[in-house]
């Protein structure tokens, strides 16, 4: 399986920090974002992922995260000109998907929990598509899942003014290849995207889409806000601090997935200096030795 993460989008909703700077790169505790969504994707075993972005930010991303060898991965960039919205990832990406399946990750969201790991690793041979349902107080400003008594889903809508459910759907999606054909048969919604919700509906009437709810166990974020960007920093603060772990560590994720050696981390230490991340790599790399 392949991996996209779509870090593209105008972030107008955080203007005016995102005029000049990328969301996606912006700081969420110690870290860039996209940090985030990358550990996630590598924690499901994926290797081979292309970063989606605007123009002219492609340049800045291709600064941070280089061709991913450092991670014992293979980054590839592509170019989103306008933002479209999310379905348009797999038009792009369709050279780079070839015939294999395929993860979206959305650059702004935030995972983390118990489980995780093998929650993603199990959707990673999906046959049609695998997403999941969150519960939250606000479904209007997402994707909504309706289910029926036996726990499955009858409906996806977007952006409801009246959601029928209150789970929204996180940015984290597994598809077999039939997306890319889905994908370009998506028509601009009235808002003027190309909504990854219609594709999710075009699996759902085909009988072959698999919603996972996420249960309290784990926590997911969208940093779409100034509010929302404030919660995912504190929460990995709080976390971070209290458990002397970190979240969204690349290096430890391909460290412990045996994407990279002991060697690699000595790298990174140097490469980190004296910040809080760096230290924490080194730890790690004492703790192996031990
Ligand atoms: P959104 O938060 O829906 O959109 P946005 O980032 O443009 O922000 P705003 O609504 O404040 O203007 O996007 C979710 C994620 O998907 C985010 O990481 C940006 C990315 N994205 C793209 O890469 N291309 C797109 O066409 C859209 C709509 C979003």
């Amino acid at each position: 399986m392949k991996g996209i993460i779509l870090a593209g989008g105008s972030g107008s909703r955080l203007y005016p920090i995102t005029i000049a700077v990328s969301k996606q790169l912006l700081p969420v505790y110690d870290k860039p974002m996209i940090y985030y969504p990358l550990s996630v994707l590598m924690l499901a075993g994926i290797k081979e992922i292309l970063f989606i972005t605007t123009p002219q930010d492609q340049e800045s991303f291709q600064k941070l995260l280089g061709d991913g060898s450092q991670l014992g991965c293979d980054f590839q960039y592509a170019v989103q000109e306008k933002p479209n919205g999310l379905a348009e990832a797999f038009v792009i990406g369709e050279k780079f998907i070839g015939d294999d399946k395929v993860a979206l990750a959305l650059g702004d969201n935030i995972f983390h929990g118990n489980g995780l790991g093998s929650l993603l690793r199990s959707k990673v041979d999906i046959d049609g598509a695998a997403i999941f349902a969150y519960p939250v107080k606000d479904p209007q400003r997402y994707g909504v899942v309706e289910f029926d008594e036996n726990n499955k889903a009858i409906s996806i809508e977007e952006k409801p003014k009246e959601p029928r459910s209150k789970y929204a759907v996180p940015g984290l999606y597994f598809y077999d290849n039939n997306v890319v054909k889905f994908a370009k048969k998506v028509k601009p919604s009235v808002r003027g995207e190309k909504e990854i919700s219609t594709i999710n509906q075009m699996y759902l009437k085909a009988g072959k889409l698999e919603v996972g709810v996420m249960t309290r166990g784990m926590s997911w974020f969208d940093t779409g806000t100034v509010e929302s960007l404030d919660d995912a920093t504190e929460f990995i603060r709080v976390l971070q601090n209290r458990q002397s772990e970190m979240i969204g560590c690349v290096e430890e994720v391909a460290f412990l997935h045996n994407f990279i050696k002991k060697n690699e981390i000595k790298v990174a230490v140097k490469k980190y200096g004296k910040s809080k991340y760096g230290e924490y790599l080194q730890t790690i790399l004492r703790e192996y030795e031990r």
